[in-house]
């Protein structure tokens, strides 16, 4: 299937840890823009991949990110 072709396989999970917390997802390639934005209020959490089209995400606001290179809090 494409879908599962484009997808990395890993997961990262972005909790807010506040309300407004936005998450942008930045394509791949020669020009980095962003392609999509997410907003997230305090508790929600965002299970995402890395895709053939997202390359980099950014967030702003107060959040816990896991990944496999380990944990972060944004907006701190
Ligand atoms: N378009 C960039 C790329 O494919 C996206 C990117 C990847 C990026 N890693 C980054 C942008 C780190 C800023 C910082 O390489």
């Amino acid at each position: 299937m494409e879908l599962e072709g484009s997808a990395t396989g890993r997961y990262i999970v972005v909790k807010a840890l506040e309300d407004g917390v936005t998450i942008m997802g930045l394509t791949r390639g020669k020009d980095t823009r962003s392609h999509h934005s997410e907003r997230l209020d305090a508790g929600e959490v965002l299970v995402a991949q890395f895709t053939e089209l997202t390359a980099a995400i950014k967030i702003r606001g107060k959040a816990e990110i896991l990944t496999e290179a380990g944990r972060v809090e944004s907006g701190t």
